[in-house]
């Protein structure tokens, strides 16, 4: 296979800026990602498909260890999660926050140290909290006063179980208003205004077999400034000289969560992990100075920022259709592989690839298979005029939030998701039959 600089060979080049940094230009408009061309990944395992380049999901946690030496850095499960996520970032030397007794089981079956995961969830099953003391989770984040006492009976009086609280810090911030954790008035964390925050942490602290280590916050998702970020620390360093002057305990710990921005389109703004680490930093040292409190140990959980940009969707047009003065350009995918775009209005930047062409661009809304007008993977694209049956269309972006939230709908079933790896390609998860969705239908 020949690869060629992608200038050469993709005069739109710098339109591949939110691709992987092993995206590379083929003859005749091909792309290759982790060195394995795209269309061979669609000949051999279908489509639609997911690829992610190990790689990219590497490079990006060594940039996150590099950028937050002296703190823990967590990958969140919830963007993508599987065998051989787990060993990648295990390697990494990231640690993990999980959701679910799911998450946390495959992580810890994998071989993933209990000890570096933290567990999270603002309603946490007693499968959840089972499998958490039973496996040995390093942090459980309390989210609701009566998780306490539950947690605290779970763990027993011989037992003992480190936890944070997860605090509410009155902070706005979030690409969109159902990914915005940081104020009041929706359903995660307990609120610094109206004192529950401080209330769980009395509680807390008199319960003997619970040792809180520290405080927690995630204030949204998908930020791409540091000051929401920079602001909560100080709320956060405030509430901690509280907690040292109510009860004489210094915590030790400060988790400020994730929710750090990327591109999906070419030019949209990201948040850098070096530039939060300093800011963060900064804040920290600047705000413990004035509380005269020595700086708690950090952590971060991005999710989206580590395997985001390192999976790219691949889909076939199976028709296009020109109605009511609009081209619809519909794929083999949609709503039950990336429900995004119709949740959050997420915005993506398709192209064709496989195929040169010299056609026009032509406005058009790539539209999904299901059945249901919202089911859109990108409105008022440019794509290529000339655009036919049997066209490969790859969407950059799509390894954060696309498995993990894919569903049942239709019973289209969810697509595989290949790993691409110097060269390589290899099935990480297999793609959903009709077999799967048969074999769980027991009734009749
Ligand atoms: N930590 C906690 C406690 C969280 O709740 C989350 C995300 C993260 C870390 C990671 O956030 P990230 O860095 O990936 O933004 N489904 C939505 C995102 C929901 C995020 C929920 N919590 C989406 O597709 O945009």
């Amino acid at each position: 296979m020949t690869i060629t600089a992608l200038s050469e060979v993709a005069p739109d080049a710098e339109g591949l800026s939110v691709w992987p940094a092993s995206t590379a230009g083929l003859p005749h408009g091909g792309l290759a990602v982790g060195g394995v061309p795209l269309t061979e990944i669609a000949d051999r395992f279908g489509t639609p498909v997911y690829v992610l380049d190990e790689g990219e999901v590497r490079a990006r946690c060594r940039a996150y260890r590099a950028a937050f030496p002296d703190a823990d850095v967590l990958y969140a499960a919830k963007a993508f999660l599987s065998r051989a996520m787990v060993r990648w970032v295990r390697e990494e030397g990231l640690g993990l926050d999980a959701c679910s007794a799911g998450e946390l089981e495959l992580a810890v079956t994998a071989g993933f140290p209990a000890d570096r995961v933290t567990l999270h969830g603002n309603a946490k099953s007693p499968q959840d909290i089972g499998a958490a003391l039973r496996l040995g989770v390093g942090r459980v984040v309390i989210d609701s006063p009566s998780e306490i006492a539950r947690l605290a009976a779970a763990v027993g009086t011989r037992g003992a179980q480190k936890v944070m609280v997860r605090v509410v810090p009155g902070i706005m911030a979030g690409g969109h208003e159902k990914i915005r954790t940081g104020t009041e008035g929706q359903k995660f964390g307990l609120a610094l205004t109206d004192g529950s925050a401080q209330h769980a942490i009395a509680r807390v602290l008199g319960q003997p077999q619970l040792e809180l280590t520290g405080l927690h916050c995630h204030i949204g998702s998908q930020i791409t400034d540091v000051k929401p970020y920079t602001a909560a620390v100080r709320r956060m360093v405030g509430l901690m000289a509280r907690v040292r002057d109510t009860h004489g305990v210094v915590l030790s710990e400060l988790d400020m969560g994730g929710g750090h921005g990327v591109a999906y389109r070419p030019g949209e703004p990201a948040l850098d992990p070096a530039a939060l680490a300093r800011a963060l930093r900064a804040e920290l040292a600047a705000s413990c100075a004035a509380a005269k409190l020595p700086p708690p140990r950090l952590a971060v959980e991005p999710g989206r920022a580590v395997a985001g940009p390192a999976g790219v969707a691949l889909y076939r047009v199976l028709c296009v259709k020109h109605t009511g003065g609009r081209v619809f350009v519909a794929v083999d995918g949609g709503m039950s592989d990336n429900p995004r775009p119709a949740l959050y209005g997420v915005r993506y930047a398709p192209r064709l690839v496989g195929r040169r062409s010299t056609a026009a661009p032509r406005t058009s809304t790539v539209v999904g298979r299901h059945c249901e007008a919202g089911d859109i993977v990108a409105d008022g694209v440019e794509l290529p005029g000339d655009l036919r049956p049997g066209d490969l269309l790859a969407v950059p972006v799509a390894g954060a939030y696309h498995l993990s939230m894919a569903s049942g709908y239709n019973m289209v079933g969810r697509p595989p998701l290949v790993a691409v790896h110097d060269g390589t390609a290899r099935l990480l998860v297999r793609r959903e039959t009709l077999a799967d969705f048969r074999n769980r239908d027991i009734g009749g």
